[in-house]
């Protein structure tokens, strides 16, 4: 996707990363991603909104020559993470009148990542307006989603929210327009789980704020553009609200089998009870499978073989990712197998303790499992059913 006009005046000028796999050296991008920058060139002046991944600086002037701009005079940063940001060096060097437009938070930011010098900045704060003659860019500060300085910006005539990294989706099309709502649905919710579900409390916060916008179009920094905004404002409230789902998920890793025949039968007895049971093994799991599980499940239980009188490393990934994502989980226990002992159960539930989930009794076993720790397993699965029925926790 090259050039394509949103509204009058108002163009899509990013560029689309196809090949893509990873972000941040660590999530998982199976659909590619994009970087979306948008154009608006009002009666008097006009507007960057956002840059592009440096990588496809070439990519976004390509684009500008295309539509025409001549010059810039405002580049807004929304957010100073580099796949927004990292362009602007470059930028304000081939357009030198243009100025950075960003709030106090943002251009330090700026400042610090980018080497970029102060007098090229313009300070908003909350509720600005620009007035780019004809058109009116109205800046709101939804701050942490996912970082402190996250701002959006409101086109007033044209009712378009560019939400920044906020509604996003790391889904890489040549369609405009999200088309097809299912497929946007999978990836915007992946998104939500990487990056802002640790922010689940921001994220109903700036919800809030938005709400009383006018919205016809919301405009994001990665994916397509939603125009039924109310698609992804209802999902987003979905995910971000406190309500959970009768789901257990189990992420394991097992080293000579006791730990999966565990498992296996857990899943089981769990499933008997009317409990929706997502097994992830470890060693080959897409975190951002994982990640999306978390965003609704009542319950995790951690699998986990003892190395080395501790946890298998793997669950201790886990257990960190489980802890950074700040899930909304209800419970949380953990089962496996040893051979000689160690503290793998204390080890675990430290590390989780900092979430507001109640820990309930792990079940460690000592070698491959027999008929009394298969009671075991059923008796958490009944507790587990149990506290789901008392804290009416539905499908
Ligand atoms: Fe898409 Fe937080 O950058």
């Amino acid at each position: 996707m090259s050039v394509k006009k949103i509204k009058e005046n108002v163009y899509y000028v990013g560029a689309i990363d196809w090949d893509r796999k990873l972000f941040d050296e660590l999530i998982p991008l199976p659909y590619g991603t994009s970087y979306n920058s948008y154009l608006i060139k009002g009666s008097e002046k006009i507007a960057l909104l956002d840059s592009v991944d440096p990588a496809m600086y070439d990519t976004l002037t390509g684009n500008l020559k295309e539509v025409g701009a001549g010059k810039i005079d405002y580049i807004i940063s929304h957010h100073a993470e580099q796949d927004h940001s990292g362009s602007l060096p470059e930028l304000i060097k081939a357009y030198p009148q243009s100025m950075i437009v960003t709030n106090e938070k943002c251009k330090s930011f700026l400042m610090d990542l980018l080497l970029i010098p102060e007098e090229k900045f313009i300070v908003i704060n909350d509720g600005d307006t620009i007035s780019l003659g004809d058109k009116t860019l109205q800046f709101i500060f939804t701050s942490w989603v996912h970082w402190p300085e996250t701002m959006s910006t409101y086109l007033k005539e044209d009712k378009i929210l560019f939400s920044c990294d906020f509604f996003g989706s790391h889904y890489a099309t040549d369609e405009l327009f999200v088309r097809d709502e299912n497929k946007i649905y999978i990836a915007a919710k992946r998104y939500y789980a990487e990056i802002m579900m640790p922010f689940r409390v921001n994220i109903i916060k700036n919800l809030d704020r938005i709400k009383d916008l006018d919205i016809e179009v919301i405009a994001p920094s990665h994916g397509p553009i939603y125009g039924r905004p109310g698609f992804i404002v209802d999902a987003y409230k979905d995910w971000s609200s406190d309500k959970v789902k009768n789901e257990v998920i189990i992420p394991y890793i097992s080293m000579h089998g006791s730990t999966e025949k565990m498992v296996e039968y857990f899943s089981k007895s769990l499933t008997k009870k009317g409990i929706k049971v997502k097994v992830f093994h470890l060693t080959d799991s897409d975190i951002g499978e994982v990640a999306m599980a978390l965003v609704d499940a009542a319950t995790v239980v951690i699998a986990t073989p003892t190395v080395l009188a501790g946890p298998h490393p793997n669950t201790i990934y886990a257990a960190y990712l489980v802890k950074a994502l700040r899930p909304k989980l209800k419970f949380i226990s953990i089962i496996g197998s040893y051979g000689w002992g160690g503290r793998t159960a204390e080890i675990l539930s430290d590390m989780v303790s900092s979430l507001k989930a109640e820990i309930i009794e792990p079940v460690i076993i000592k070698g491959y499992p027999e008929e009394a720790d298969f009671k075991m397993l059923d008796e958490l699965a009944e507790k587990i059913s149990n506290k789901h029925r008392e804290n009416s926790i539905k499908s």
